[in-house]
């Protein structure tokens, strides 16, 4: 949410911060803004739109500035406007800032202000920080933003400009991210590493409260009581290729077509040489008598899927959206582990989530896919996957990956529980195999479904057991870049109401990878044909149901791992009715990629 970028160096400023934000632009997409030094002045353009919009804007402007902030806006406070874009000015125009998070006094802070005569320009809540910093009467710059910390309740990522300190930046954060990056001719402030790669060689990730003061080439770091810190830089190993789209037209399609390549390096991960499963004490394992996993949007529904997995191996899993976990009446469970799955690791509800549960002296696994993340720093125990970066806000590869992780984490429970000498051999094998006939699945019927779905009012997604799981991933998908209201339900449920909304202008998706449950589903089919509806089934069985309009087959492969399979298709259902409909998958309307305020 929001992606806020700073940069001094011998490079022009302009040139390094629109890049910077292009590639922070999956943070938030509704408006854009940049201030540098020039000529010792603020100079300030920021416009509502992408990033592209202000890049057009800027074209023969920022010609000599060496430094400046930048931010690309997901909209909280205030519609997304030219006003209420980032930076934000002082009321003197004096100070310049660029924040990421969420000020919750903002109000009682803003009034005051107001009372004294302050007037503010935007209805943001961010101005503030810019309004408070010029009332300050703190005698140094740095004092100045220390003392914010002291009045601002809330999130913040917050990068400063003061006219009167020409070509120096400060920083401040609390909950939300922000990374230093270092290179020879330069130094980068940035809410995320992906937007540093191939311009920096070191980072270091900010701790909590921690403050930054960049003069030129110079940087200092404080503590809240600005006491000075050494900054502890680590390499940045990840190449532009990484982060590149390659020769696909968007991030999304080139994420799906990764989907094999996360499972197996994912599974590489948890070789026994260098299992991080081992990592966890057998100890902890033996004596855990209930296991949560909590997560948001995909994370969530990758530990739902995994909860199938578990029950089949007699480990009962519950799962909680991580929003909600949060505010449980806690239950303080004897001998709990909580698992907290997050691509990105800096998902404010999953991290508070995490929070409560180490008040509770809970031990926490993390399942994420972003080693330099919050969550990872938080967590007792990491099961890292190893999907890549993942830019487009639909997560793909990222579920593929997660569950991965998760079916070894659970054969390890079994077998600690069981007594069993631990070898995730057998499972990379049957991944493996799941891989290899992912890479040369056909998905050419996908397309004609796309095409059929693009007039289409409602889409139902069905299945029982784990098809269910797979069935709220797939809905989640294609409600999150077609704007189709989608749905997932039970197979069975249908009939206790949601019947009464299945007509002909409505498609109804059934799973059925479980070969126990597959004749009670083909009940529902029929079903829903006798009320008009189309129905899109997909199995890896060989039926032949005339109630079925389009059989999409998927590959044979072990029905305990299938949930791996059908979400494939599935995901590029979602892409391919999206293209249809001439949106745009890789930015989905109102979303963000990376959701850092509660
Ligand atoms: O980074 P996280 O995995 O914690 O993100 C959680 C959700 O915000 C995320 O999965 C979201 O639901 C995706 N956009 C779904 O495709």
């Amino acid at each position: 949410m929001c992606g806020i970028i700073g940069y001094i160096g011998a490079k022009p400023a302009k040139q390094e911060i629109l890049q910077s934000l292009q590639l922070l632009e999956y943070r938030g997409y509704d408006s854009a803004g940049l201030c540098c030094f020039e000529n010792d002045k603020l100079k300030l353009i920021k416009k509502k739109g992408k990033v592209s919009t202000l890049i057009t804007a800027c074209e023969n402007e920022f010609v000599t500035a060496h430094c400046g902030i930048g931010h690309t806006r997901w909209a909280t406070h205030g519609d997304p406007s030219d006003k209420n874009a980032h930076p934000h000015l002082s009321e003197n125009n004096n100070v310049a800032i660029v924040h990421n998070g969420i000020i919750e006094n903002f109000e009682s802070l803003k009034g005051n202000l107001q009372k004294n005569g302050t007037r503010f320009r935007s209805e943001t809540d961010s101005e503030v920080i810019a309004q408070l910093l010029q009332k300050s009467k703190c005698e140094s710059e740095l004092k100045k933003v220390q003392e914010l910390s002291t009045l601002l309740k809330g999130s913040y990522a917050i990068a400063i400009l003061f006219k009167e300190l020409s070509n120096q930046i400060f920083a401040i954060k609390k909950n939300s991210p922000l990374i230093l990056g270092k290179a020879n001719d330069g130094l980068y402030l940035s809410s995320d590493v992906n937007a540093l790669i191939g311009k920096t060689s070191e980072y270091y990730i900010m701790q909590e409260n921690d403050i930054i003061w960049i003069d030129n080439q110079d940087v200092y770091l404080f503590d809240s009581n600005l006491r000075a810190k050494d900054i502890e830089y680590q390499p940045l190993t990840l190449t532009t290729q990484d982060i590149s789209r390659g020769t696909f037209e968007h991030y999304m399609h080139k994420e799906i077509m990764q989907v094999p390549q996360a499972i197996e390096l994912t599974m590489t991960e948890f070789e026994p040489m260098q299992n991080p499963l081992t990592r966890i004490p057998a100890e902890l394992i033996k004596s855990a008598e209930h296991f949560s996993i909590i997560g948001c949007g995909t994370a969530y529904n990758a530990g739902n899927t995994i909860s199938y997995y578990a029950r089949q191996r007699d480990i009962f899993v519950d799962c909680y959206y991580a929003s909600e976990y949060r505010y449980e009446k806690f239950l303080s469970r004897k001998n709990e582990v909580c698992i907290f799955i997050s691509q990105s690791g800096e998902t404010a509800d999953t991290i508070e989530a995490l929070k409560k549960a180490k008040e509770h002296n809970i031990p926490t696994i993390v399942v994420t896919n972003v080693a330099s993340s919050t969550l990872n720093k938080l967590a007792d125990y990491i099961l890292p996957t190893k999907a890549g970066p993942e830019i487009a806000v639909a997560s793909t590869k990222a579920y593929s990956a997660q569950i991965t992780a998760l079916y070894a984490f659970i054969d390890y429970v079994y077998c600690i529980k069981n007594g069993i000498n631990c070898r995730s051999c057998i499972l990379k094998d049957k991944l493996k195999d799941i891989c290899d006939k992912l890479k040369s699945y056909d998905l050419s019927i996908i397309d004609n479904i796309a095409n059929q779905l693009k007039n289409i009012e409602r889409v139902f997604f069905i299945g029982r057991g784990v098809d269910f799981a797979t069935s709220q991933e797939a809905s989640l998908k294609l409600k999150e870049i077609s704007n189709i209201h989608s749905e997932a339900l039970y197979a069975g449920e249908l009939k206790h109401g949601t019947l009464a909304l299945i007509d002909e202008n409505t498609v109804v998706i059934v799973i059925a990878t479980q070969k126990e449950l597959l004749e009670k589903t083909i009940n529902s089919v029929y079903e829903i044909k006798a009320r008009g509806a189309k129905v899109i089934m997909l199995t890896q069985f060989e039926v032949s149901i005339d109630a079925v309009d389009i059989l999409v087959s998927l590959p044979q492969t072990d029905q305990l791992l299938m949930a791996e399979v059908s979400i494939y298709p599935l995901q590029m259902l979602a892409y391919k009715t999206a293209l249809y409909k001439g949106l745009d998958p890789d930015k989905p309307r109102n979303l963000a990629k990376s959701v850092t305020v509660e």
